[in-house]
């Protein structure tokens, strides 16, 4: 197979540093001339070496080697390192290429806007484009209710923060939850109610019962993938919730931050049941593309548009215009579209292998959750085990994690559960990984036992 010598080839050359990080690879037809095989042999070997998350392609332009293979620093996170800690996108999947073109051609098209303050809404041709973007998840508004934030989690902050027009005051949130929205409601003093939520699902009754009883302003939830559990709503309790905030009044704000990376195109956001507002839609860019971009969407109904923007004025007066630039000529370009092709495949693929991986080496009692894509899931280790000691008896083995307690609000902290992100672990060390924790959950219940035993 010439395609097999091909990759060999260009593999060895970045293996031994011939070829660096960032480096462009020779064009197919040099390629096909050098190996005298076709352009599709070489393609081929290209796609293969791009599967295996060595190389990337910038459309236009040629092939690139990405960074992973030599951007270990001394003294980070050695080879052996499994990081179920970090919660950023897989970095050897992230567009820099592309983007840093679109941030190039921004520089250009919008120079005049860098002078001045713009939109403090976004740009309104951006949100034209998002408003398109956002017909593929079944989000259908207009470029007038979306308002570009600067990440998701501004806008989070200030809904916190407003008043709403059902004139109400607390706030409702799944338990657990996203770590910032958390730090939002503590920050701001706001009384928050939870509910739980498993791998079954969510309490339905108790939150019946606090949209019935409490003074309750909106719902915060986040629909699919949710942070940490992995859960994702069936399209009938979405309906069920968004009939139960209709009735009660309650506004939901849907944090919908990973809802690019969902395969399954007959699931609804709850948006879909009802667009006249009562559901606010939030829509994030980091998870799929670049944290560091700090860019971010909601639909806003009209009637909270004018406090909202306010709001967002008092706070940075609008998103930086260079990266709302970017991100349309991203969008524009049906770059965004094929890049977050590959994401779902990495992410489902990653997901898939977690959850094999659960199922084979868990003992029992450890219970786990998580979904067929997105980056997180939990596992709920065995009495007596405790989080904060597990995960310092794990990291010596250097596997880490993160301890969810912080993912509650006070009255419902557990100090049992771990979230694992798969964002940056190889698909190869996701079996090693569950199997080391697997380990570490038997050995640890193996000494305490004896301890026990001993103490008796
Ligand atoms: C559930 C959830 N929502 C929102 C965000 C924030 O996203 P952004 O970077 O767009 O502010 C995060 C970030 O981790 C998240 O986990």
């Amino acid at each position: 197979m010439i395609y097999a010598v091909v990759m060999n080839y260009i593999e060895k050359q970045i293996e031994e540093d011939e070829l660096k990080p960032g480096n462009k690879l020779p064009s197919i037809r040099a390629l096909a001339e050098q190996f005298s095989c076709s352009n599709n042999t070489i393609i081929k070997a290209y796609s293969e070496l791009e599967k295996k998350h060595m190389i990337y392609s910038v459309s236009k332009s040629g092939y690139y080697v990405v960074e992973r293979y030599h951007s270990r620093k001394p003294g980070q996170m050695d080879a052996r390192t499994i990081d179920f800690l970090s919660a950023g996108p897989d970095k050897n999947a992230m567009p820099y290429r592309d983007y840093q073109h679109c941030i190039n051609q921004a520089i250009e098209v919008y120079k005049e806007e860098m002078f001045t303050y713009s939109d403090i809404q976004g740009i309104y041709s951006l949100r034209a484009e998002l408003a398109r973007h956002l017909q593929d998840l079944q989000v259908f508004t207009v470029p007038e209710r979306i308002c570009v934030v600067s990440g998701s989690q501004q806008a989070l902050h200030l809904f916190v923060m407003l008043p709403f027009p059902n004139g109400k005051r607390d706030i409702c949130v799944e338990q657990p939850t996203h770590f910032s929205l958390i730090e939002s409601i503590k920050l701001q003093e706001v009384t928050a109610f939870g509910v739980e939520i498993t791998s079954k699902g969510i309490d339905m009754e108790r939150l019946e019962n606090l949209f019935k009883f409490k003074n309750i302003k909106f719902f915060y939830t986040v629909s699919r993938f949710q942070n940490p559990t992995g859960y994702s709503y069936s399209n009938a309790e979405k309906r069920k919730i968004v009939e139960l905030a209709t009735k009660y009044d309650v506004y939901i704000i849907e944090d919908d931050y990973m809802g690019d990376l969902d395969s399954n195109l007959k699931q609804d956001p709850m948006f879909a049941y009802d667009p006249s507002g009562r559901v606010i839609y939030t829509k994030s860019f980091s998870k799929v593309m670049l944290p560091g971009l700090r860019l971010g969407l909601a639909v806003i109904p009209d009637s909270l548009r004018a406090s909202f923007l306010r709001a967002k004025f008092a706070t940075d007066l609008h998103t930086p215009v260079l990266t709302q630039g970017a991100l349309e000529i991203y969008l524009k370009s049906g770059m965004f579209k094929a890049h977050i092709q590959r994401m779902r495949s990495i992410y489902s693929n990653k997901a898939t292998l977690l959850q094999k991986a659960y199922k084979e080496y868990l003992p029992p009692s450890a219970a786990y959750s998580g979904s067929l894509s997105g980056f997180y899931s939990t596992i709920r280790l065995p009495n007596p085990l405790n989080a904060k000691q597990f995960i310092t008896y794990m990291n010596k083995e250097n596997v880490y994690m993160d301890d969810a307690k912080k993912m509650y609000l006070p009255e419902f902290e557990k100090e049992t559960l771990i979230r694992l992100s798969v964002s940056q672990v190889e698909e190869e060390m996701i079996g090693i990984g569950v199997q080391k924790i697997a380990d570490g959950i038997k050995e640890l219940l193996n000494t305490t036992s004896l301890f026990s035993h001993r103490s008796n």
